[in-house]
């Protein structure tokens, strides 16, 4: 079993075998065409489409056909801009740095740029667009967000529309065909009528039934999609992980499960010492479980290929770290799972995390502060001298400043009406 995701997999390498976006094609392509006559006529274009459609798959197909390198990053990571700013800088002054090689810049994913916390990313991709040497290739799901008005005006609007259910079906069956996956028509046509027109989601599902079943049927599709809240039970991925006999049972298990990764990985620790009984097994299990949370910290900075190790780790390596399930002798042990105790514990805490926000935000308004800066900063020295390691003499005199001033304030009102009444008479 191939652990690479099939919709990585059979991704076109070409345009021609993108399908169902024919006029977007040739559109690109003329505009590609006009750079390598020297005559641009946009710098960049921007393909605007909903998920799975294609606008990734296009820009490197398009590199491929035209023999071109492809400066690929996503556009939501700033510090990488900077980088793609300096290589395309570098590149415009010193083409012979890149060898003879024609490139194609592309800002994958725009309107992933938080513009509130990463508000230089627009207009230093403004400025790149301006500045640019090479063609550059911008996506977006949306290109109505407001953040990226300015853009649209700077860059070309392409639409990509989703994949309607016949090209959908033909992708489909291309890959049942080259994985010898039995096809049932009417198992494709529903994956088809669930995916909505996203490629990569229809991709998802026929690989999750084909590496399970071996054949695709309307009925299992139905009862995947059916299904779907079994996914969400975390109780159940426990089970189906832990009770696994195959391998592929307990990958199956960690990859369709909806439960938030990091969370699965804690119910998954908690859990161990109550399923497994040897305590060499119960140190295998840490120990698979503890390198599945490191590589799920790297998969979240950006790394995503790397998630791949994650269900592997989680799911086959923790199932199979009972040993008696490599010599034969396993038998399943029915234990009554438990919450994890961190969903305990925060729930024990919450109190005081909720008195903590309370009182945070209290000074943060007297202060006119972040109440990240309450915290950080006032609290410590809040805590350094809490109020009752004062003498009653000491905190009469804290307490008194404010009294001080109060009492100040009504003399001099009473010096006021004094004056008053003295001119009255
Ligand atoms: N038009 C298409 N023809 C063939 N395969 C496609 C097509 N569109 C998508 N796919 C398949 O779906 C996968 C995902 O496509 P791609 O990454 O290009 O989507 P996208 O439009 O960039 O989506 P997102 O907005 O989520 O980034 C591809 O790897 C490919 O396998
Ligand atoms: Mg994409």
């Amino acid at each position: 079993m191939s652990h690479l995701q099939w919709s990585i997999k059979y991704r076109p390498r070409s345009l021609s075998e993108v399908e169902n976006q024919e006029e977007v094609k040739e559109e690109l392509k003329s505009w590609l065409e006009s750079w390598m006559n020297g005559k641009p006529n946009y710098k960049a274009v921007l393909l605007n489409g909903p998920p799975g459609v294609g606008k990734t798959t296009i820009a490197e197909a398009m590199a491929h056909d035209y023999n071109m390198e492809l400066l690929e990053m996503n556009a939501s990571d700033s510090r990488r801009l900077n980088d793609v700013k300096s290589i395309a800088e570098k590149a415009s002054t010193s083409s012979s740095l890149f060898g003879e090689k024609g490139r194609i810049i592309l800002l994958d994913e725009v309107d992933g740029i938080n513009s509130r916390q990463d508000a230089g990313a627009i207009p230093a991709i403004i400025d790149l667009i301006e500045e640019t040497k090479f063609p550059i290739i911008l996506t977006a799901n949306n290109v109505w967000d407001p953040s990226l008005r300015e853009l649209r005006n700077v860059a070309k609007l392409i639409d990509l529309k989703r994949l309607g259910k016949i090209p959908m079906k033909k992708l489909l069956e291309r890959i049942c065909k080259a994985e010898k996956v039995i096809c049932d028509p009417k198992g494709i046509g529903a994956i088809a009528d669930v995916s909505e027109g996203d490629a990569r989601y229809a991709i998802n599902i026929l690989q999750s039934i084909a590496e399970v079943y071996r054949r695709v049927t309307e009925d299992l599709v139905k009862e995947l999609v059916r299904k779907k809240e079994r996914t969400l039970d975390p109780f159940e991925t426990l089970r189906d992980i832990f009770w696994a006999k195959f391998f592929w049972q307990a990958r199956a298990a960690a990859t369709t499960s909806e439960v938030d990764y990091e969370l699965l990985i804690r119910w998954i620790s908690e859990n161990i010492p109550l399923q497994f009984q040897d305590m060499e097994d119960v140190f295998r299990g840490f120990d698979v479980l503890g390198k599945a949370s490191i590589f799920l910290r790297r998969a979240k900075l950006g790394d995503w290929d790397l998630l791949s190790y994650v269900f592997d780790l989680m799911g086959p390596g923790v199932a199979f770290a009972e040993s008696s399930k490599l010599n034969g002798s396993w038998k399943a042990k029915w234990v009554k799972y438990q919450f994890p105790s961190y969903v305990h514990l925060m729930s024990k805490t919450k109190e005081s995390r909720d008195a903590l926000r309370s009182a945070s935000e209290k000074i943060a308004k007297a202060c006119h502060c972040s109440t990240d800066k309450a915290i950080n900063e006032y609290f410590p020295f809040m805590r350094v001298l809490p109020l009752d390691e004062f003498s009653p003499q000491e905190l009469k005199v804290i307490k008194g400043i404010e009294r001080e001033s109060e009492t100040k304030n009504g003399e001099r009102q009473q010096q006021r009406k004094n004056i008053r009444s003295r001119k009255r008479t």
